[in-house]
């Protein structure tokens, strides 16, 4: 049966991309930030994923606030980026799972999540830029990939209880797959950020730290909040940390901590990074 190695989390900022086709990882402003991948790609080495199950949020490329579905799972071969500015270069495209897409959308829809199947898909910077970050060499060493999208987007948002369960049925749906896979489940966006209205620019470190403590030790605390506290808590879009939330509820009850790294800012967003192994 297939093996859940582990979960990394990490903020999905488009600024990322720039600095990582500009070579800025050294750089005062980027150092603090890309200082925090060397130890988890030293584990990632010894993990050896072969897939990544990778839990984001689309930003209007391939779904728009016109057809706007709650959970969306990719089942198509291979998964393109479109050009979002800044100058990035157009990257290569990702490899899909077909085996691993439809076994979690049949085990999904058998465990009552009912989900939008798609088998052409357009992913953004949120699915593309952990990899690149995550996956440095995946252009030799390639990994397949299913991105599962949530919508933290657009009002009415699945519920920190709801996203959570999520989780753990995508944990149910891969340990019965009948495969010697090793799989990487990755949550990407967050920390506190806010984008636009009054409070653009919002971060709240005390609220993030404790996120990350408690998503090693006790990920249902965060059910305690309502998606109206935690969007007052995180920012508009700080409530992307729903994503890390479900990468939790995949890596079973317990895990331990590889490595964590937070740094304010980049761009408008409170960066972090957590990779926990699954145990
Ligand atoms: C920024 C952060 C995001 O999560 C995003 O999707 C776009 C932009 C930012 O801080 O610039
Ligand atoms: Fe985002």
């Amino acid at each position: 049966m297939a093996k859940i190695v582990g979960g990394v989390a990490v903020t999905h900022v488009p600024y990322i991309g720039r600095a990582l086709a500009q070579n800025l990882q050294q750089e005062p402003y980027w150092k603090p930030f890309f200082d925090g991948f060397p130890p988890v790609h030293a584990w990632l080495e010894q993990a050896k994923p072969d897939v990544v199950v990778v839990i984001y949020n689309d930003h209007g490329l391939n779904f728009f606030l016109d057809k706007m579905p709650t959970f969306a799972v990719g089942a198509a071969p291979q998964y393109m980026n479109a050009d979002e500015g800044w100058g990035i270069p157009t990257v290569p495209p990702f490899p899909g799972d077909l085996d691993l897409s439809w076994r979690m959308i049949d085990s999904l829809i058998e465990d009552e999540f009912d989900l939008t199947t798609c088998q052409e898909m357009l992913v953004d910077h949120a699915f593309t830029l952990p990899i690149e970050l995550l996956f440095p060499n995946r252009i030799k060493q390639p990994v397949r990939t299913v991105p599962v999208v949530q919508n933290t987007v657009q009002f009415p948002l699945p519920s920190a209880k709801r996203c959570l369960a999520f989780g753990r049925a995508i944990r149910r749906a891969i340990e019965n797959w009948d495969s010697d896979a090793r799989v990487l489940i990755m949550g990407t966006g967050g920390l506190s950020h806010q984008l636009d209205g009054e409070r653009a620019g919002f971060i709240n470190k005390p609220f993030d730290l404790e996120f990350m403590e408690k998503l090693i030790t006790d990920p249902d605390w965060v059910t305690q909040y309502s998606i109206a506290d935690l969007v007052e808590l995180t920012g508009t879009q700080g409530i992307e940390l729903l994503n890390w939330l479900t990468c939790r509820g995949a890596l079973g009850d317990h895990v331990e901590k590889v490595h964590a790294n937070y740094h304010i800012p980049i761009s408008n967003t409170a960066a972090g990074l957590l990779a926990m192994a699954s145990k």
